[in-house]
């Protein structure tokens, strides 16, 4: 008799952003004159730059010819790619990377749904609360839901480390023993960011406690302030304990083109259940090449794109767009009475629900009396309750047009 995997009976019913999308197109199809505005996931709205666009047309052209035709490419991802990232990303930051560190795919979501399959099913994941919903559910199908592992002496299980304002939404460090460490920053949902000392307590607890930290810095590109770091590798120590994940979706408008990146050290261990120390690089290396045939040759072209002279200004006007629009939310919530956090260096806009409202009745409420669509809190985490999250990606005059609006709600 075929069995099913029970794991995937325990999660939660459906995945935040489909249940958002099911429930707005309910209320369009019942309300098809309400001009909806989305400020709901953050997906971005600007079209892809010329040089970008340009990149993709001599790829394609490439691709049209039997001189240039590329067929399977290296599933770690092409040099062109690699060289550049690590020159761009890294080398100017003071840090240093072999290319075979460097693993090319088709995003983020994948990678850090992904990466948790090499390390063992025991292992306890600490997550921020609220979190981004892939890293919890991926670890819920591995089967990290708290059953006991005879050989490992323990439960494999999630334990959330609660952020709120008092914390400046970075968690204080675990009080009890975790394996994995999941941090964002900047950090979806909150907008929050990390400090190098806050990220030098991670490094130095994961060291100290034989811990890894899975870092997304998907929303990297957004920082503007220059004390804030843009990777985890320029913390001291921390190319002994940390991957790091970024993306191109935010930082480019590669929503819908897909193309990502895992920097796996190969300075960072686990163990084996007899102790023995094991480099996880050739482990993820060999997992990748197995069962990822690599990124599409026009997606990674258009990647290195991002990198020209060119690329680099054409994607900075359009995180400006993003980043003003991210002012104007915050600066008319603020003067509306709301509590406001994020925003300055995220794309994202945290914010306290007013009236005691939960953040679902929140949800309804702008989607009902004002057609805006925004995320609830809730949906990341239980210390999301009585949050609300809204994205800054959209068009400038429909973000103007939001905050009009909310002038309209009543209480
Ligand atoms: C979000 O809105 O949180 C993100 O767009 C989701 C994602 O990157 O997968």
């Amino acid at each position: 008799m075929i069995q099913v995997n029970e794991n995937f009976l325990k999660l939660q019913a459906g995945y935040l952003f489909p249940e958002i999308g099911r429930r707005v197109r309910a209320f369009a199809a019942a309300n098809p004159n309400a001009k909806i505005i989305r400020l709901g996931i953050g997906d971005v709205t600007e079209p892809l730059p010329p040089a970008i666009i340009q990149a993709m047309h001599k790829a394609v052209d490439d691709m049209a010819s039997g001189e240039t035709f590329k067929g399977y490419g290296p599933e770690q991802g092409y040099d062109f790619l690699i060289n550049a990232i690590i020159e761009n990303d890294y080398k100017s930051r003071g840090v240093s990377l072999d290319t075979d560190e460097v693993f090319v795919s088709d995003g983020s979501k994948c990678d850090t749904g992904n990466f948790q399959e090499i390390l063992g099913v025991a292992n306890r994941i600490a997550v921020t609360d609220p979190v981004y919903p892939v890293y919890v559910d991926t670890n819920v199908m591995a089967g990290r839901t708290g059953e006991y592992d005879q050989a490992k002496s323990q439960y494999g299980k999630i334990v959330y480390m609660p952020c709120n304002a008092d914390n400046n939404f970075v968690p204080a460090l675990p009080s009890e023993p975790v394996d994995i460490i999941y941090l964002c920053y900047p950090n979806n949902p909150t907008g929050a960011v990390a400090t190098k000392a806050e990220l030098a307590k991670w490094v130095a607890w994961a060291k100290a406690n034989k811990a890894i930290i899975l870092f997304d810095a998907a929303y990297e590109s957004f920082i503007s302030d220059p004390a804030i770091p843009h990777s985890i590798y320029e913390i001291d120590g921390a190319k002994d304990v940390a991957v790091e994940f970024r993306s191109y979706s935010k930082t480019a408008g590669f929503t819908g083109l897909r193309c990502a990146f895992t920097v796996v050290p190969k300075t960072v261990k686990a163990y084996t259940s007899s102790g023995k120390e094991v480099a996880i690089n050739p482990i993820w290396s060999r997992r990748h090449t197995t069962k990822f045939n690599g990124a599409s040759y026009i997606s990674q072209a258009a990647a290195a794109a991002v990198y020209s002279p060119q690329g680099k200004k054409e994607v900075r006007q359009i995180i400006d767009i993003y980043m003003n629009n991210a002012a104007v939310i915050r600066k008319s919530l603020s003067a509306l009475g709301y509590s406001v956090y994020g925003g300055v260096n995220a794309p994202y806009i945290w914010l306290k629900t007013p009236g005691g409202l939960t953040s679902w009745q929140f949800f309804d409420k702008l989607l009902g009396e004002i057609n805006v669509v925004g995320t609830p809190g809730s949906g990341f985490g239980p210390s999301g309750e009585g949050y609300f999250r809204l994205s800054a990606f959209g068009k400038p005059e429909n973000v103007i047009e939001a905050m009009e609006r909310f002038k309209k709600l009543k209480f």
